[in-house]
């Protein structure tokens, strides 16, 4: 647990917010009790079919074991007072002889893109990976249409290490590439 780094949100989000005053923004673990806070921007950036891989129309209960990560990993959500504007999950890419290699899944609310939630939550994570003794983090599938996620993670030291061709089935675009990011810690 802790508070996150400045936000540094600059822009106003889609839904016209104010950008975040930096420092505003506190990322923690998340508890149970957050779930079904989680759960609505959740389903509804699945429903969107741009940025992840599960399954359609995952209920609550069924979602709720694939996010909230339980030890070693974590899963910290990104709060403005009482709202969960953001959440962040991270673990071992792999286990075993894999598990030095981190990695990480992000959703921020699609009320409060824009506005430095992201960013917030990945230096979180970039912190979380360090202090735990990781060697690096590695980003699996990042869709490469997702121009707000692969510009954040490159100004978060990410870099593409190759993409596979037409691994994602976009709702606009259709076949689409999947980012292998990595960063070293
Ligand atoms: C990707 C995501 C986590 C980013 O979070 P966010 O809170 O919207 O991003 P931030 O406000 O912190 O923006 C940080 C940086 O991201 C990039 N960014 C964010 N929104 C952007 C947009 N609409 N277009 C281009 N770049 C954008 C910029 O580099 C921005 O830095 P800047 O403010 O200096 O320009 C969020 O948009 C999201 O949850 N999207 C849906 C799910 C998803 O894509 N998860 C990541 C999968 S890899």
């Amino acid at each position: 647990m802790g508070r996150s780094s400045p936000a540094g949100g600059r822009r106003l989000g889609p839904a016209g917010h104010a950008p975040y005053h930096p420092g505003l923004v506190i990322v923690r673990a998340a508890e149970e009790a957050d779930w079904p806070a989680i759960y609505p921007f959740f389903s509804a950036i699945v429903a969107a079919g741009q940025t992840y891989t599960y399954p359609d129309g995952l209920s609550s209960a069924e979602a709720g074991p694939l996010w909230m990560e339980t030890p070693p990993g974590l899963t910290v959500v990104a709060v403005d007072g009482d709202t969960i504007v953001g959440s962040a999950k991270m673990g071992p890419n792999r286990p075993g002889r894999g598990s030095h290699v981190a990695t990480a899944s992000f959703m921020v609310d699609p009320g409060h893109q824009g506005r430095g939630v992201g960013a917030a939550l990945g230096r979180y994570v970039i912190e979380w990976a360090r202090a735990a003794g990781y060697r690096s983090i590695q980003f699996n599938a990042v869709v490469e249409t997702n121009t707000a996620a692969v510009r954040l993670w490159k100004s978060l030291g990410f870099e593409i290490l190759a993409t596979v061709p037409e691994a994602f089935d976009h709702s606009d675009h259709g076949l689409v590439g999947l980012h292998v990011m990595y960063r070293r810690l």
